[in-house]
């Protein structure tokens, strides 16, 4: 008999993904197509990446155009996409100066610390912060930045001069931070940890001591930013003012990209050949990357991510008026939003996914909504009416 194409995956991949039951056909908007004929409503994204839904026309005629023209030609050349982009993301990054563009999140995070690093160098700086429940991605830089047990185990030992401060907690941060910090990297809403927000006090105090200190602030804006809050980067609702910021995700348009940014303080840190990349930058990547930044930003689609984040967090907090057993508390900004439950959520999930709704669940309880930008109320109002349905039913058991 043949084998399935899950028996198939099974015996070829390292068993590092958890596949969904499913086998996808195509996508379109916010909907996505099985091949056995189910229509499911996505509310997971791509985990964040998909801002503009599948196979938005902005997007496809800018792949399409690109890459008759050139797929890749390496670094060596200037390339007029890489170029346009840059202009359009410095231009939405008050602040920053200079960008080098990577092929993924984790990649940009490395260059962060790259960068952090030489400058360091200079400024007799070594210590990296992150803080705890933290995720900035899994190649040994970064890793040595996340803290959870669950991406760390087994992959010791780590890059020196690295820490952690309790997320949100000020005295904490006081006592760690010294003239010996060389730089301190957050989510302002940290994705895989449960959409926890970064309070304006933690914010502040981590200004005021960089004022003391000197040390850098690299803000993580991998899931959160490109105007998936409602405003381009969740650091914004902070004033934060970074000196690195790192993104991924949205911005390729569903191709890997990504990049970190410099203000005036490490634009000048990297010299000629000081770092690079292969495939970092690609054009046909940049040329979707534009496409994203015309619809985010000159389109207002990020105020559009906001006010149905506004939406989906009214009725999610509707929810737990409902159901204050089962619903601990509900948080997020825009288009990232989390329900924290006092128990388990994959099975609410799994609930979800039978019944048309694609979402995730992270850090055990929490269920995350991570939407495309063009997600509409009638959407929200489906799921939230299957939601009520899943807890009815379960707080009767509880
Ligand atoms: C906040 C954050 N940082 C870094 C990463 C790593 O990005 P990538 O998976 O593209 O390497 C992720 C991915 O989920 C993320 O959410």
């Amino acid at each position: 008999m043949n084998k399935t194409i899950f028996q198939r995956e099974d015996e070829l991949f390292f068993h590092t993904y958890r596949r969904l039951p499913l086998e996808l056909d195509y996508g379109e908007g916010v909907y996505l197509y099985t091949k056995d004929g189910r229509r499911l409503v996505d509310f997971f994204g791509g985990l964040a990446v998909n801002a503009l839904g599948y196979c938005h026309p902005k997007i496809v005629r800018a792949i399409e155009k690109q890459i008759r023209r050139y797929n890749h030609v390496s670094n060596y050349f200037i390339q007029d996409t890489q170029v346009e982009l840059a202009e359009r993301i410095l231009c939405a990054s008050q602040g920053m100066k200079k960008i080098f563009f990577t092929n993924s999140g984790t990649e940009a995070v490395e260059g962060a610390i790259k960068l952090a690093r030489k400058w360091g160098k200079e400024n007799n700086k070594v210590d990296l912060f992150c803080l705890t429940n933290s995720f900035h991605g899994r190649t040994m830089g970064a890793l040595s930045l996340t803290e959870r047990p669950k991406y760390r185990d087994g992959f010791d030992p780590f890059l020196p001069n690295t820490g952690y401060i309790t997320f949100n907690c000020v005295p904490d941060l006081l006592s760690k931070v010294t003239e010996r910090t060389l730089g301190v990297i957050l989510e302002c809403i940290q994705g895989e940890g449960g959409i926890n927000i970064v309070s304006q006090e933690f914010a502040r105090a981590l200004k005021e001591l960089r004022e003391r200190y000197g040390f850098l602030i690299i803000v993580d804006e991998i899931q959160s930013g490109i105007g998936r809050t409602g405003k381009f980067y969740s650091y914004e609702y902070l004033e934060l003012e970074p000196d690195i910021v790192v993104i991924a995700k949205a911005i390729g348009g569903g191709l890997p990209l990504g990049a970190l940014l410099g203000n005036d303080r490490v634009a000048e840190c990297f010299a000629y050949g000081a770092h690079g990349t292969t495939f970092g930058g690609n054009p046909v990547a940049c040329a979707a990357g534009c496409a994203v930044m015309e619809e985010v930003v000159d389109n207002k689609l990020m105020e559009q991510a906001g006010a149905i984040g506004l939406y989906i967090l009214t009725c999610a907090s509707e929810l737990k008026e409902k159901f204050p057993t089962l619903i601990k508390e509900v948080r997020g900004r825009g288009c990232m939003i989390g329900i924290d439950l006092t128990i388990e959520g994959q099975s609410i999930v799994d609930t979800l996914l039978e019944r048309g709704f694609l979402v995730n669940c992270t850090n055990t309880t929490v269920i995350r909504f991570l939407p495309p930008y063009i997600i509409e109320k009638e959407h929200c109002d489906a799921l939230f009416t299957e939601l009520n349905d899943i807890l009815r039913a379960k707080a009767e058991w509880h």
